[in-house]
């Protein structure tokens, strides 16, 4: 979906002569670090076969990858807003590269992480403000959303007990995570048109089922405009 309408073109867009879209499906999977995100991405894309790109943030470019690369090393330290305005300029260049095309070929994307994980993360949980986390990156993705965000809500401390590598931001341990979760819970809140929270507290399969319900109706929805 494009701010002002879903096949219009933001006016941010429009004044870069970036191509709008007006075809395809944008769907991003969000939750606290060890959700599942990563799996279920991965089943869904299995299920959609071709017309699906799989993409995961930070990263997905040239420039991305480098990024990520920098933002998870546990050897450095970041302050809130270059942290911020590092994860929106990894996101600028994979919308203009990578997503917006593949949206405008029709495919279905399946993004791991988008916006608001940086609302959740910078904005809320680092204290920076969604607001304005959320105005740098209207800017940087020049007004591009998702059709359809998936939340994996899981328990904090269920998630802790899964296995798996500690990144940096990982590594800050039980209270940061709690914060997201609470970020994620009141975002999904506020816009239940494009948010659908799913219980990922559960096997791998059945949660993988309501995904696939849950991108199914979104496009049907998006078919009937
Ligand atoms: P992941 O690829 O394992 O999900 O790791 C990405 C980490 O970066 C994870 O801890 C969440 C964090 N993150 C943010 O803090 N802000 C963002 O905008 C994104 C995309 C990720």
């Amino acid at each position: 979906m494009l701010f002002g309408g879903r096949a219009g073109h933001s006016p941010a867009a429009c004044a870069a002569g970036t191509v709008g879209r007006v075809t395809g499906l944008f769907v991003t999977l969000e939750g606290i670090d060890r959700s599942g995100k990563t799996t279920q991405a991965r089943l869904l894309c299995d299920a959609l076969g071709a017309e699906a790109l799989a993409i995961r943030e930070p990263g997905g470019t040239a420039v991305g990858e480098r990024v990520r690369d920098l933002l998870k090393d546990p050897s450095l330290t970041f302050g809130p807003h270059a942290e911020a305005l590092l994860f929106a300029a990894a996101r600028a260049e994979l919308c203009r590269r990578v997503i917006r095309p593949a949206l405008a070929e029709g495919r279905v994307v399946v993004c791991d992480r988008f916006v608001d994980s940086s609302l959740a993360y910078q904005g809320e949980a680092r204290g920076l403000g969604v607001d304005d986390v959320r105005e740098i990156n209207a800017w940087a993705t020049e007004g591009l959303l998702p059709d359809l965000t998936i939340y994996l809500a899981v328990h904090p401390a269920a998630a802790r007990a899964r296995a798996g590598r500690n990144d940096r931001i990982e590594s800050e341990g039980a209270a940061l995570q709690e914060a997201v979760a609470r970020a994620y819970d009141r975002l999904a809140e506020s816009e239940p048109g494009r948010w659908r929270r799913i219980d990922a507290d559960r096997p791998a399969e059945d949660v993988h089922a309501d995904v696939v319900a849950a991108v199914e109706a979104a496009r049907a929805s998006a078919a009937a405009l």
